[in-house]
């Protein structure tokens, strides 16, 4: 029988999972399944056992917005997602358990890597202190950067973040204007280029060798990859390869297979 799987979200619609999994799925000939399906706003929890018991789905990833609330619902968390505090993964166990996972950080790790862009002893600086932040922060700092810098509109939420991740690493919190120095990567985790929008920033924490990361992505690029070009970034990525990378460390979760990312990335810029 074929393995079914999902990404739920809410709205759904213009989600490109389906498409990355079938290219894996047909990569690694597996015979699978994955739809994309919306999921009623206060409706997660029976939504779940809906998936599971009725529709016999094997696993789901997990977006917008039912990240944490589905973190809370898990029976098991692996030790990143745990410190996540939110989840984009779940393993549905043959026993009935929900198993849950947090591929962001991972496949964001993956994506730099393919980018040659170093980590170990770097300087990092991360702008937002949602839940995009979150998810990510541990897997970078698990890679042995030289400091980690959070910054956000909302001061407390930047401290109150860098301090819930602070015995793993060199890492504090503040606001925009309180940064200094400059910074070998500045990745952009705020949701603020879906507005058209970049938090304020000073160009004096540039470097000639900054490389610049946004995890939106758009058919243009996002202001913030404007505003790093606007003041000389060579090296500047947008979240389209985190977005790949992710649904691989996922499809391992599920497959115990790896499949070729480069290709799906290249079909999709294509697209
Ligand atoms: P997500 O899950 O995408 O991280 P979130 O938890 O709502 O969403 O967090 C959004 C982040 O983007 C926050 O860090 C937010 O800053 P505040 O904590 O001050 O609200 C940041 N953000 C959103 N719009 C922004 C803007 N126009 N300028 C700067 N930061 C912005």
């Amino acid at each position: 029988m074929t393995d079914k799987y999902a990404v739920i979200g809410h709205p759904i619609g213009h989600s490109k999972s389906p498409f990355i999994h079938s290219e894996f799925a047909n990569q690694c000939e597996q015979d699978m399944e994955y739809t994309a399906i919306e999921v009623p706003l206060d409706g997660l929890e029976p939504s779940l056992k809906q998936l599971r018991d009725i529709l016999k789905l094997k696993g789901i990833n997990i977006t917008v917005p039912f990240k944490e609330q589905a973190w809370a619902l898990a029976n098991t968390l692996s030790e990143r997602a745990k410190r996540a505090g939110a989840i984009n993964t779940l393993i549905f166990n043959s026993d009935g358990t929900m198993h849950g996972d947090n591929t962001d950080g991972a496949g964001l790790c993956r994506d730099l890597l393919n980018h040659h862009v170093e980590l170990k002893d770097q300087r990092i600086l991360i702008l937002g202190a949602g839940g995009a932040a979150r998810g990510v922060i541990q897997p970078l700092l698990s890679q042995q950067p030289q400091a980690v810098v959070i910054a956000n509109r909302t001061i407390d939420k930047a401290t109150q973040l860098a301090d819930a991740f602070s015995d793993m690493g060199n890492i504090t919190g503040g606001g925009f204007d309180d940064i200094t120095g400059q910074f070998d990567l500045i990745i952009n985790a705020t949701s603020a280029s879906l507005q058209g929008e970049v938090p304020a920033l000073s160009a004096r924490i540039l470097s000639p060798d900054t490389s610049c990361y946004d995890m939106m992505y758009g058919e243009k690029d996002t202001a913030f990859i404007r505003w790093a070009k606007q003041h000389g970034v060579k090296k500047t990525m947008d979240g389209l390869g985190m977005l790949i990378e992710q649904a691989a460390e996922a499809f391992f979760l599920w497959r115990h297979e790896k499949p070729d990312t480069q290709a799906v990335i290249k079909l999709l810029k294509k697209a």
